[in-house]
């Protein structure tokens, strides 16, 4: 059983999104203090740029609080196209990245279709294809020594018979990028296939939410690739996830198909002049970025000679394996226990032996350890 509450549907129901247990849950269940409680498994930054309690300090914003948000998010959307190199309008904004996983769910997949999932990858792209009334079809990565890349054979075979094809890379929660070149391997074959088969190729949402963490983007790709939408977020790398801002970035044609799917200002005033600030002044991103390549290192090596098998990353969280289910569930209680909250899989899902945690600042990281050898020492 999961350390802590894991909602899961009927199976007649479509799945929906679980989270680990609240802070107040994690304090009643297991007797900590609730400000001892840290979070590690959210993917998330300890703190918010300055530049927020600066724009919230002149209280000057797009429009007043008392309107609606500006129809078009022009400033955000102006800001963001800059950033990611792209025309204004090869580019979408949703009240985060899941959002746009919705709305690409909503555009491109019918009731009754069917959407590749390379598992194990993020859980909402199973989510939003069962809640549209599609079928997720699983294609297992390549197992852990191989990084679990994409199987491109397979995935390509899958992908022939599907409306829609759901890549993440960096990967969540395995925490590597795809090998260089796989993913224009993968589109080529995909549009060739299809071409062949006289059929529309599928759709390929490409999830590069950790993409500031590697410094590498396929955004140029939508150049050749019609059928290609990116999505890019403010929750990782810009330390903004409580503002709720995510991008898709596609040929204009692939996202005036997906804009009228877009719910009327379901991002707000707020979220979009402070992601506007944080967008036109990289550098509090680009410290955030670097504090995670200096903490990655250190907290890795710490908890390897506590005696766990950490993952290769090059995200803001890392993957161990504990090698058998119980003892995942037993070092995640461990972890509870000490205020300290893991992200657990749930039993049947592949990494069901595995913990995730997110790389957080080094004090925090130092709890972590500290409980690491704590937990290893009293082990049986
Ligand atoms: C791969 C991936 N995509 C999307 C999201 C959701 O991002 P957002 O906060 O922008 O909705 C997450 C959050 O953990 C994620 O890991």
């Amino acid at each position: 059983m999961s350390p802590t509450p894991v909602t899961t549907g009927l199976p007649t129901q479509p799945a929906s999104y679980s989270w680990e247990a609240t802070d107040e849950e994690v304090a009643a269940r297991y007797g900590v203090p609730l400000d001892e409680i840290l979070r590690f498994d959210l993917n998330t930054s300890p703190a918010p740029p300055e530049l927020v309690a600066r724009v919230l300090a002149a209280g000057r914003f797009e429009a007043p609080l008392s309107e609606y948000p500006p129809t078009d998010y022009r400033r955000l959307v102006e800001a963001a196209a800059g950033v990611y190199g792209v025309a204004t309008n090869e580019l979408l904004v949703g009240a985060g990245a899941d959002e746009i996983l919705d709305l690409a769910g909503k555009t491109f997949l019918p009731a009754g279709g069917r959407a590749v999932v390379p598992a194990p990858t993020y859980a909402m792209y199973r989510v939003v294809t069962e809640q549209r009334g599609a079928t997720a079809i699983a294609v297992p990565r390549e197992g852990r020594d191989a990084g679990y890349r994409l199987d491109l054979a397979a995935t390509r075979a899958a992908a022939a018979e599907a409306d829609l094809v759901w890549l993440c890379s960096p990967n969540n929660p395995t925490a590597l990028p795809e090998p260089d070149g796989a993913i224009e391997t993968l589109l080529d074959g995909i549009r060739s296939d299809a071409a062949a088969a006289g059929r529309q190729a599928a759709m390929v949402v490409l999830d590069e939410a950790y993409a500031e963490f590697v410094g590498r983007s396929l955004i140029d790709l939508r150049l050749d690739q019609p059928n290609l939408v990116v999505v890019r977020t403010a929750s990782k790398a810009y330390a903004l996830a409580g503002l709720r801002v995510g991008f898709a970035i596609a040929r204009p044609e692939t996202i005036a198909r997906m804009a009228p799917f877009r719910p009327p200002g379901s991002v707000s005033t707020v979220s979009v002049s402070v992601v506007t600030a944080a967008l036109l002044d990289p550098a509090a991103m680009a410290a955030n970025v670097a504090r995670v390549d200096a903490e990655r290192d250190r907290l890795s090596d710490a908890l390897r000679a506590a005696g766990w098998s950490v993952g290769p990353s090059v995200t803001n969280f890392l993957l161990v394996d504990l090698g058998t289910v119980e003892r995942a569930a037993a070092t995640a209680t461990g972890l509870l226990h000490r205020g300290l909250v893991p992200r657990t899989f749930p039993a049947g899902h592949p990494l069901a032996h595995c913990l995730r945690l997110t790389i957080r600042d080094r004090a925090g990281n130092d709890r972590l350890v500290a409980a690491a050898r704590e937990i290893e020492k009293a082990a049986p």
